[in-house]
C-alpha cells in the first residue's frame, strides 16, 4: 500500500493542480484575425479563432523553428507564423509550408503542442491535465448570469504571487477591515456567525461582519458575505444586492492572473454600479490585497507553520483539497516511474 507522502505544502510557489478547467482569459479578448499571446502554467500560449470562430489554443513556439505564433494571424482558419508562413490547424497539425511546395507531404511531428479550451460565459476555459475523450462542463456558479450582460462588468488583473496567495485573499473575510480600512470606514471586524463547509470539491463559506459589542447576533446588523471556491481557483459569492467572481490562473509557479466579474440586481443603474465595483476593486481593493500577499510570499511560510484560527476555516478547507490532489499527482507520478521502470 502506497502511503500518503510527507511533503511541506508552500506559499510561495503554486504547483498546478491538473485534470481541471481554469478561466484563462476574457473570450472578448480574443480577436477573429490574430492570437491572443498569453502566458499560463509557466507557458507562453497562443489564443486564435479557428473555423466558425472557434477558440484554439496552442504553444506559442512554432514547432518548425520557434517563432512566435502568437505574433502570426489567421489565415483561412489555421495560424500563420509570421517567420516562415507555416499553417498550423487548431487540432495542431501543419497544413501549410509554403517554401515546400503544395506537394509537400508535412511531416506529423510537425505540429504544435495543443490545449483543450472552451468558450462559455464570456471566458475561454483552458483544460489542464491530460486529454481525454470526453471533459465536464466548466463549473459556472449558480445565479451568476451567463457571458456579460449590461448589469454586470468585468476587469483583469496580474499578480505576482502565485496561485494558492491569490485564493487566499479572495476567500478571506476577516481582513476587509484592516487591509482595506480606507474603503471600508467603520465596518465591523467581528466575523460572527461564520460557517464554512466542504462539498464535494467545493468549499461553501459564509460570514457577516459586525461590531463586537459582545453580544449573540441580532440577525441584521453588519454585512453578510459568502465566499465560495470551485476548486481550484474559480472564487464566487454574494453579498446584499449582487454578486461576485474571481476567476484565477497560474501565470507561472509564482505568478496569477485574476479576472473579477460583478453582477449588481439594481434596476437601471445596476450596470454603473458593476462598472464602479470592479473599477474600485481593481484600483482600491486588490492593490491592498496584493501588498498584504506580496509580504506573506516574502516571508515564505510554509502551511505547516501557519497558526490558523476559526475564522480562516474556508482556506484551511481549501488546502485541504490543494494537499489531497497534490499528493494524488504525486503518487500518480510515482506509479507511472515504477511502471517505466519495471
Ligand atoms: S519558425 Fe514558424 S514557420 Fe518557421
Ligand atoms: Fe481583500
Amino acid at each position: 500500500m502506497r502511503h500518503e507522502p510527507l511533503f511541506q505544502i508552500r506559499r510561495d510557489h503554486a504547483e498546478y493542480i491538473e485534470d481541471a478547467w481554469y478561466a484563462v482569459a476574457r473570450a472578448r479578448a480574443v480577436p477573429r484575425t490574430r492570437a491572443l499571446a498569453l502566458r499560463r502554467f509557466g507557458r507562453a500560449l497562443a489564443l486564435f479563432r479557428g473555423p466558425g470562430g472557434r477558440i484554439a489554443a496552442v504553444d506559442a513556439a512554432c514547432p518548425h523553428r520557434g517563432a512566435d505564433l502568437a505574433a502570426g494571424r489567421v489565415v483561412d482558419g489555421a495560424l500563420q507564423c509570421p517567420y516562415h508562413g507555416f499553417r498550423f490547424a487548431p487540432d495542431g497539425r501543419c497544413v501549410a509550408a509554403p517554401c515546400e511546395g503544395q506537394g509537400f507531404r508535412i511531416p506529423a511531428e510537425l505540429a504544435a503542442r495543443t490545449y483543450p479550451v472552451r468558450e462559455a460565459h464570456g471566458f475561454v476555459w483552458l483544460w489542464w491535465g491530460a486529454p481525454r475523450d470526453e471533459y465536464p462542463e466548466p463549473f459556472w456558479p449558480p445565479g451568476m448570469p451567463d457571458g456579460e450582460g449590461w448589469n454586470t462588468a468585468t476587469g483583469a488583473l496580474e499578480w505576482d504571487v502565485p496561485l494558492p496567495l491569490a485564493i487566499e485573499s479572495n476567500l478571506d473575510i476577516h481582513h476587509t477591515p484592516f487591509a482595506h480600512r480606507r474603503v471600508t470606514p467603520g465596518l465591523g471586524h467581528r466575523l460572527d456567525p461564520y460557517e464554512a463547509r466542504l462539498d464535494g470539491d467545493i468549499v461553501h463559506s459564509g460570514g457577516t461582519l459586525r461590531r463586537d459589542d459582545d453580544r449573540p447576533w441580532d440577525g441584521r446588523s453588519g454585512l453578510g458575505i459568502t465566499l465560495n471556491c470551485k476548486f481550484p481557483a474559480l472564487v464566487f459569492g454574494e453579498f446584499r444586492g449582487g454578486r461576485l467572481l474571481v476567476a484565477m490562473a497560474p501565470i507561472d509557479a509564482t505568478r496569477t492572473a485574476l479576472v473579477f466579474r460583478y453582477h449588481l440586481d439594481i434596476p437601471v443603474i445596476g450596470g454603473l454600479l458593476a462598472r464602479l465595483a470592479v473599477w474600485s476593486e481593481l484600483r482600491l481593493v486588490q492593490p491592498d490585497d496584493l501588498a498584504q500577499q506580496r509580504a506573506v510570499a516574502r516571508s515564505g511560510m510554509p502551511l505547516h507553520a501557519c497558526r490558523f484560527v476559526p475564522s480562516d476555516r474556508a482556506i484551511v478547507l481549501w488546502y485541504s483539497l490543494y494537499r489531497r490532489r497534490l499528493a494524488a499527482q504525486r503518487d500518480a507520478r510515482g506509479e507511472q516511474k515504477d511502471a517505466a521502470a519495471s
